[in-house]
């Protein structure tokens, strides 16, 4: 499926799970895992979804960024939830647009 059809499937059914072309993500590792991604219609891709119900996120901490056209989260972290189980916990954390400061980027990933 090229690119533009996927993003139509993706549009028009919250439901659609992409494959992940990778699954060998080191999650167990890490306690804090930091998920971005671009804003497609005020939520995250569905791919995201696959992602969060391909690996064992109890306990952790998700935090997201993303990039958007000019919008916030929306509806993205209602979005995401359902795929993580209730001990996960996801943070709407920043719109990363535009022109970033490495400093500024550093404080926030070190406050988390
Ligand atoms: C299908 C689709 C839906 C989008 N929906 C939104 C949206 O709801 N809000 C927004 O601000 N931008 C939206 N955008 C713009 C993307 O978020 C923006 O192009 C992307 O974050 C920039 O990353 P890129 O340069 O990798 O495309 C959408 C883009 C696409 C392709």
């Amino acid at each position: 499926m090229n690119k533009k059809s996927r993003s139509s499937v993706e549009m028009s059914d919250k439901s659609s799970r992409p494959e992940l072309a990778d699954k060998s993500a080191n999650i167990a590792n890490y306690d804090t895992v930091l998920l971005g991604f671009p804003i497609w219609w005020y939520v995250a891709p569905t791919i995201i979804n696959t992602f969060l119900e391909s690996y064992d996120f109890s306990g952790k901490k998700i935090v997201l960024f993303a990039t958007s056209g000019g919008s916030g989260f929306g509806k993205t972290v209602e979005g995401l939830k359902g795929s993580v189980s209730a001990d996960a916990q996801i943070i709407e954390g920043k719109i990363l647009n535009g022109k970033l400061s490495e400093n500024g980027l550093k404080a926030w990933v070190e406050s988390l």
